[in-house]
């Protein structure tokens, strides 16, 4: 490729500011009172794409935020890649933990980004990660070097479960036509050790709720005598794994896809240092499903954890009440083969079947999708991994993330499609937590790398 790392050092600055400006609006997603800034967010991505050379930029509004969408089309004849992202971020909260605040953008180096880090809410999750695409296509159509035709979809509502991008997806088949799709929303393991992320797990997503008495209750003259909804809760989740950290749910594993010997050994190859792990938490020991490595635990075996759990007093002080409803917000993760429907279902079955009497319970599916695994055996891997290996130096290697992005399996059922996923944050970059962070280093690498990934994906397919 002609001059990129040239292109990338005269525009360097230019590239950080862009980036800055974007994460200076708070595009939060699951917070009605950021709607006008996810707007606005929406406005400033389609502005970036015509910028950036795109002959057609949209705006296609939904029910909920729009997806905007941009696309150069040179020659209806070659390859077409799909890439896909997200507008729109997580909350900040807790804000009080973030060093400088969420969206007022600083750079400051790190033990892991000596060159520095963007810290930002939606730095590396997924500002950061989807500008790297648009300034890649900058350069690619800047200096004449576009080799295939590219579309974008830039959605707002990832953080809240894509619910109006499928049926924008179904609706608009032709339009999306590609013959790959590429996202960066993972991570890799190390800047010294590039990897691909070939899997992402499926979610289910419910909220409960515990009812006992009808109205809150003095704790001295009705404690021991009724059922207290937060004890039974509590109970009910613990009793949610056994002694060894697998799920109780009936069925729960039935499906589940048992990776091979050699598979579970190609996989711990990756290199991954128990010590810096725990050390990097505060935490004396890791903790799960027995039988398995912190590695496996975290890719290849589904989890259930709960995300928030609420009841009775939280003030100030002490007040005595035995509430009469308690909450929880619980999330599965899971893996290849298990539907999220079905797993929704068997844990709503569940959890009203183990409610002792005295209390009732509710069970809300909330939203969740299917797991996804990328095949290596394709093209666009071996376009991927090639690419990867001009700007690293070295070959990527393919490895299983524990997040979800649940659109990806459901845009290989609507656009018959594989996803290629180059995703160039590190887990310690605290997305969803408070100072998240994106490596200056990472960012321009990602610039970096993508216009290999069209060319030698278009020279492959012409092959
Ligand atoms: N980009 C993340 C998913 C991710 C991060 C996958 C790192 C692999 C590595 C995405 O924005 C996300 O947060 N997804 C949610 C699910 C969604 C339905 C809210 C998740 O994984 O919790
Ligand atoms: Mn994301
Ligand atoms: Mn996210």
């Amino acid at each position: 490729m002609q001059n990129i790392e040239d292109y990338i050092s005269d525009n360097r600055e230019r590239f950080l500011k862009e980036l800055i400006e974007l994460l200076k609006i708070p595009s939060v997603s699951a917070d009605s009172a950021f709607s006008q800034d996810v707007l606005d967010t929406a406005d400033a991505v389609k502005t970036a794409l015509e910028d950036a050379g795109c002959d057609l930029a949209e705006i296609h509004d939904t029910d909920g935020y729009p997806i905007v969408y941009g696309e150069k089309i040179i020659d209806p004849d070659l390859p077409t890649v799909l890439v896909y992202g997200h507008y729109d971020v997580q909350p900040p909260d807790p804000v009080e933990l973030w060093e400088s605040p969420p969206f007022e953008p600083v750079i400051k180096e790190t033990t892991l980004h000596p060159q520095g880090a963007i810290f930002a809410r939606g730095a590396c999750d997924d500002k950061g990660q989807m500008y790297m695409h648009v300034k890649a296509l900058e350069f690619m159509v800047k200096t004449n070097q576009l080799p295939c035709n590219v579309k974008f979809m830039i959605e707002g509502e990832e953080e809240v479960g894509s619910n109006n991008l499928a049926t924008y997806v179904s609706l608009n088949k032709e339009k999306l036509k590609n013959d790959i799709i590429l996202i960066s929303d993972t991570g890799m393991i190390a800047n010294d050790v590039p990897s691909i992320t070939t899997g992402l797990r499926g979610l289910s997503y419910v909220e409960v709720e515990v009812t006992g008495p009808n109205r809150d209750l003095h704790s001295g003259l009705y404690g021991g005598a009724v059922a207290n909804p937060i004890n039974i809760l509590a109970k009910m989740i613990a009793s949610l794994h056994d002694e060894d950290n697998h799920i109780t749910i009936p069925g729960f594993y039935d499906k589940v896809e048992e990776l091979s010997q050699e598979e579970r050994a190609e996989m711990a190859k990756a290199p991954f240092s128990l010590e810096n792990y725990q050390k990097a938490l505060d935490i004396e020991t890791v903790y799960g499903e027995k039988g398995y490595s912190t590695n496996e635990r975290n890719s290849i075996r589904p989890t259930l954890d709960v995300n928030g759990i609420w009841g009775g007093y939280t003030g100030e002080g002490a007040k005595t009440v035995i509430a009469s409803k308690a909450y929880a917000k619980i999330s599965m993760r899971l893996v290849p083969h298990q539907d999220w429907q079905e797993i929704t279902e068997l844990f709503q079955k569940h959890f009203e079947a183990i409610a002792p009497k005295g209390v009732k319970v509710k069970v809300t599916p909330h939203h969740g999708g299917q797991g996804y695994v990328t095949p290596i055996d394709t093209v666009a891997y071996q376009a991927a991994s090639k690419a990867y290996e001009t700007t690293f130096g070295k070959k990527p290697i393919p490895q299983r993330s524990g997040g979800s992005i649940p659109i990806v399996s459901l845009f290989e059922k609507e656009l018959d499609s594989k996803t290629i996923l180059m995703g160039f944050g590190l887990d310690s970059d605290a997305i969803h937590s408070p100072n998240e962070h994106f490596g200056v280093w990472n960012y321009l690498k990602g610039i970096e790398t993508i216009p290999y990934f069209y060319k030698y994906f278009t020279e492959m397919k012409k092959a």
